[in-house]
């Protein structure tokens, strides 16, 4: 690919206008066209598989709803410059990354770019759209780095600089929520990633029938187990949280199944009550490979969340109800300086307060 679209070689029909008709006799001209063309329409077929273009004209770019373009409309259509942000985290902080640079990016008139490595993370699972800046060609740009707090501010409809690389966690729904018929339509799963999930759910019985309500439930541990507490005076989700939340479903609907994804299993297998048969634990917790997890949580119809953004992004596709850990660190953890809940849950969320208790005993 890269070859293909290098700056190195101009798109074949500037070429054949500005050079063709001077310098080639007749014959040569003829093949010229010929070849020019099939590596043209090579081009647009492989931009068809995967929009991995580098720098090129923002009018191929056109796969991605039109962006605004800049008040000044004396010069090209076109909205000028560059605009990126870093690719840092898994799967939650990257999609919250890529939907923030997508509503900054075209609130602000400029054309949005993601690094390879975020089209590495996110194109085997979505339908996402942005174009790719490979590392080569962003490396030769001269960016302004502008840090973003984790939600909106007033001065973010204002970012000044063509070529802009936006930083920091940013996941808020602040940002995007005006958006969301557009951040979902980027996070369409891909069909066989979405026919396997509903393969696996459409396999579930409850009490020996298909049930009709999916309750998708996630339950953060691994490196967080450690991290709250140590870092950030915190606590993640225990047993009594599940069992609330759980029963919570149980008292609205009839029958519901909960199915449970996390990183640690079997911490899961003992703290949760499977005795009634409508808990299952399912997914592969494989940190590595999200795409089935995350899948099966988007395809329940409601979630149970814990901590961190992949459950804030599954609850934000399910789009159905959501149960929240709230208030999971004490006052004046310096986690509530980079996290402000009010702008990490959609306020239709519903929160249950965590039991602090284990962080006071000394
Ligand atoms: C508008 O665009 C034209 C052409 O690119 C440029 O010459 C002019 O300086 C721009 N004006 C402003 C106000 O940016
Ligand atoms: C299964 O059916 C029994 C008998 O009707 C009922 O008591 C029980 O609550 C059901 N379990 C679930 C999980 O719906
Ligand atoms: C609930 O989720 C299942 C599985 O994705 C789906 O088949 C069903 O239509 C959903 N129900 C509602 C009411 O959306
Ligand atoms: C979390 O704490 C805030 C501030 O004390 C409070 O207003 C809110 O109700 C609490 N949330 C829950 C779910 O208890």
């Amino acid at each position: 690919m890269p070859q293909l679209t290098s700056p190195a070689f101009p798109p074949p029909t500037a070429m054949l206008s500005t050079q063709a008709p001077f310098f080639f006799p007749m014959g040569h001209f003829i093949l010229f066209v010929f070849v020019a063309s099939t590596i043209f329409h090579l081009q647009q077929r492989l931009a068809k598989i995967q929009p991995t273009w580098e720098l090129v004209p923002a009018r191929t770019t056109s796969r991605h709803e039109p962006l605004e373009t800049m008040e000044n409309t004396t010069g090209s259509q076109q909205p000028r410059g560059m605009w990126t942000i870093n690719a840092i985290g898994r799967l939650g902080n990257q999609m919250g990354e890529y939907a923030t640079l997508y509503a900054l990016a075209k609130m602000n008139g400029r054309p949005a770019f993601i690094p390879a490595q975020m089209h590495n993370t996110l194109a085997p699972i979505f339908r996402i759209t942005l174009p790719v800046l490979h590392g080569s060609t962003a490396s030769k740009i001269p960016w302004r780095n502008y840090h973003l707090n984790d939600w909106m501010e007033e001065e973010y409809r204002h970012i000044p600089g063509e070529y802009v690389r936006l930083t920091g966690y940013p996941c808020s729904w602040t940002f995007y929520h005006h958006l969301r018929d557009e951040i979902l339509r980027e996070f369409t799963l891909h069909d066989h990633v979405r026919q396997e999930a509903q393969t696996f759910l459409r396999g579930l019985q409850v009490n020996g029938s298909r049930p009709s309500t999916f309750v998708g439930v996630h339950v953060r541990r691994g490196d967080y187990v450690r991290v709250m507490p140590r870092v950030w005076k915190g606590v993640v989700a225990d047993r009594r949280y599940l069992e609330q939340a759980l029963d919570w479903f149980r008292a609205r609907y009839s029958s519901p199944v909960f199915v449970v994804t996390s990183n640690g299993m079997a911490w899961c297998r003992e703290n949760i009550d499977a005795s009634r048969g409508d808990v299952i634990f399912a997914g592969n917790g494989n940190e590595g490979s999200p795409a089935q997890d995350f899948a099966l949580l988007t395809q329940c119809n409601h979630t149970i969340m814990t901590i961190g953004t992949f459950g804030i992004w599954a609850a934000y596709l399910a789009g159905g109800e959501t149960i929240y850990l709230a208030n999971y660190t004490l006052p004046d953890s310096p986690f509530l300086k980079v996290f402000k809940p009010e702008a990490a849950f959609l306020p239709k969320w519903i929160g249950i307060a965590a039991d602090l208790s284990p962080l006071l005993k000394h």
